[in-house]
């Protein structure tokens, strides 16, 4: 039996990736990763409701208690470390890292992004891709490395907009997709079945 890797979510809202990744991976002996830890910069995220739901401890770390943006990086490496963190999952997690926190953790943070990117990065990536009219547009698992929804792509999936698409109904689309393409991605990780090349990134024994 494999070691299991120890992830920590990190979540600034809703939490319904956290949610998949939970009921998809974690507890499940079968699949080498336990989630030993759900962190947010905001008190009232659901995502620290679900986690305590699911018995995975919880811990807040708020910007405006830091003087500034690396205080705030450094708390919450500590914080990760506290826990014996090696893989970073970012779920909706609404913050940008510092280079030196992503070189700390670099490649093993992971971040979840509603659209194909390169196009539609930020924080309204659904919102942003609608507007503008596009045909598809999709969800991207990825690498975080020192730039904002730059590093290298593990996986993409395409979302039809549908002549009548409303947004709320995108939306749904989008969200469905993450919470199958992101616990599939995050288990391929943890089974060190994902090589890094530079921008190559292949994933042995892909299922879909
Ligand atoms: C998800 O759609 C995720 O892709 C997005 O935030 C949402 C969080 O939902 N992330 C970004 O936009 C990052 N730039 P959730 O809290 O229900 O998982």
């Amino acid at each position: 039996m494999q070691p299991k890797v120890k992830a920590a979510v990190l979540a600034s809202g809703s939490g319904s990736n956290l949610q998949a990744i939970l009921d998809e991976l974690h507890g499940d002996p079968e699949i080498p990763l336990e989630v030993v830890l759900v962190l947010s910069d905001v008190n009232s995220a659901y995502a620290l409701t679900r986690a305590a739901a699911a018995g995975v401890p919880t811990q807040v770390v708020r910007p405006r208690d830091h003087a500034t943006r690396e205080e705030f990086d450094r708390e919450v490496a500590a914080v990760l470390d506290q826990h014996g963190a090696d893989l970073v999952i970012l779920a909706g997690f609404m913050r940008v890292f510092r280079a030196e926190f992503v070189r700390r953790y670099a490649g093993r943070i992971v971040n979840i992004h509603p659209a194909l990117l390169p196009s539609f990065p930020g924080a309204h990536g659904i919102r942003d891709a609608f507007d503008y009219g596009v045909k598809v547009t999709g969800v991207t698992v990825h690498f975080v490395d020192e730039g904002v929804d730059t590093g290298p792509v593990i996986a993409q999936c395409a979302v039809a907009v549908d002549p009548d698409e409303s947004l709320a109904s995108l939306e749904a689309k989008i969200h469905a997709v993450e919470h199958e393409i992101y616990p599939e991605t995050i288990r391929a990780v943890a089974e060190g079945r994902v090589t890094v090349a530079g921008r190559d990134v292949r994933v042995l024994g892909r299922r879909s």
